[in-house]
């Protein structure tokens, strides 16, 4: 099935999602079918709000950007459940985008070093130290489960500058060209 990728704007990308269990009906389908909406985009990360659903699980390959960073080559994970543990408060600033938030991209501070453990999609249980861009990843994917957007963590100066992008988005007026189904119109 194609998913369409939820934009900014719609009300399920700020809910806190609920945690999965095992016997989650069609688990794997929705695994697969998020992997292709992920790829269909050209995104290295997908969380499962960003297809409209409020449960705890998230999509991520990685190695697209391995030749910018070496460490991310091959690293695909599928993340149900994930807890992160900081192991490094020193933040570092890269540059992020997201498929929810399509002509944007801004600096963010984040920690280099987190613990992260999760379950697969088998339920078996991983814990993994992870570091550099992954570790990025993994954070702004798991942002999401918790309601939370990488523009969140931007100064109020640079959100007031692209807040004409930011309006365009929830008005539709945004191309975009994957799958994507706008905000509700508001009346
Ligand atoms: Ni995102």
């Amino acid at each position: 099935m194609k998913l369409p990728v939820y934009l900014y704007g719609h009300p399920v990308l700020r809910k806190i999602s609920e945690p999965i269990a095992p016997d989650f009906e069609g688990l794997k389908t929705l695994i697969d079918d998020m992997y292709d909406a992920m790829y269909k985009s050209e995104g290295v990360g997908l969380a499962a709000p960003q297809i409209g659903l409020n449960i705890r699980l998230v999509v991520i390959d990685a190695d697209p950007v391995s030749e910018t960073f070496p460490d991310c080559a091959g690293r695909k994970l599928t993340l149900i459940n994930p807890v992160i543990e900081v192991l490094d408060g020193d933040a570092v600033k890269r540059t992020e985008g997201c498929l929810s938030l399509p002509g944007i991209s801004e600096d963010v501070a984040r920690v280099e070093h987190i613990r992260l453990s999760w379950v697969d999609a088998d339920f078996n249980p991983h814990t993994e130290e992870i570091s550099g861009f992954l570790a990025r990843i993994v954070q702004h994917e798991c942002d999401h489960l918790e309601g939370k957007l990488y523009i969140d963590h931007i100064s109020a100066i640079r959100r007031q500058l692209i807040r004409g992008k930011l309006n365009n988005i929830v008005s539709g007026k945004t191309r975009v060209d994957y799958p994507a189904k706008y905000a509700p119109r508001r009346r």
